[in-house]
């Protein structure tokens, strides 16, 4: 998530860190991934998506990409190599049950369903179904996975609050993705803890916001990006010494940290 905005700190307006233009990865190299998609010398430098996201990227899911990047929200979906990441994964531990908490235009989604059995299911989050409704939903239908996703429009913490509520949910679901307001992301695992059967995986996205969680206290950032930046640390900090989970932290994208219940 990303906001195209600047925020006020201390009398300067400072730019976010994640902009309009530039692409969320955390590796900072033309050469091995495009960081801005207006290259001056117009040379295709990408060496990781060429060689191995691209080749590899299902049409459907490359056709509501492009479709994501007209929509003046783009920065808020999530890259190429985080849906191949996220494919993988599902189909690693046999995923048949997912939850997605914060879908937008619908690209993870279309990830996650896509990887899921023909009778698997995942329960799609978000409290607007307008950026679905109007961008991703004809690409899930045009890929033949609708029957896939059950979309529950609302704020997260209360579906998923209905969700615990339901008979025989605890520990049904194999795998969550999470990409909505960090702020709950503490709020998420609670939840997701109870709803993700042992074994199975909690991935949260943004979990390095753009380099900001390392950043000494007191560097200059955008109002923004210092309230997102101490809502993932606290989530980066409690997931490592939460002990019913092992978790994991990839340098991918803008920082992806994969959480596997344990008990
Ligand atoms: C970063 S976007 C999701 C991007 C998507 N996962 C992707 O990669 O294509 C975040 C989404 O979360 C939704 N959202 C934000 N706060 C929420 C909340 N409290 N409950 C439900 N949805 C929320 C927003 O409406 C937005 O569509």
């Amino acid at each position: 998530m990303a906001s195209a905005g600047g925020g006020n700190n201390g009398g300067d307006v400072l730019p976010d860190i994640h902009r309009a233009g530039d692409s969320k990865t955390l590796l900072k190299s033309n050469a091995l991934y495009q960081c801005f998609f207006s290259d001056a010398t117009g040379a295709r430098m990408q060496y990781i998506l060429d060689t191995t996201v691209l080749p590899q990227e299902p049409p459907c899911l490359r056709e509501l990409r492009h479709l994501t990047d007209k929509h003046e929200l783009a920065l808020m979906a999530s890259p190429a190599d985080e849906m191949q990441l996220l494919g993988m994964l599902v189909k690693m531990i046999g995923a048949k049950n997912a939850i997605e908490v914060g879908v937008f235009t619908g690209h993870s989604l279309l990830a996650t369903a896509l990887a899921l059995p023909d009778d698997g299911k995942v329960v799609a989050i978000d409290r607007d179904r307008r950026c679905y409704d109007g961008v991703g939903r004809a690409a899930v239908a045009k890929a033949g996975v609708a029957h896939k996703v059950d979309f529950r429009e609302g704020v997260a913490l209360d579906v998923l609050d209905q969700l615990l509520a339901a008979d025989g949910s605890e520990g049904k679901f194999d795998f969550a993705f999470v990409d909505a307001d960090k702020a709950n992301y503490v709020n998420y695992h609670e939840r997701l803890l109870r709803l993700v059967r042992v074994g199975g995986l909690v991935v949260y996205d943004n979990t390095l916001w753009g380099g900001a969680v390392a950043m000494p206290p007191g560097a200059p950032m955008s109002a923004m990006d210092r309230s997102v930046s101490a809502a993932i640390k606290v989530l980066n900090a409690f997931v490592a010494a939460d002990p019913r989970v092992e978790a994991c932290q990839l340098p991918v994208a803008d920082g992806v940290t994969i959480c596997r219940r344990t008990v």
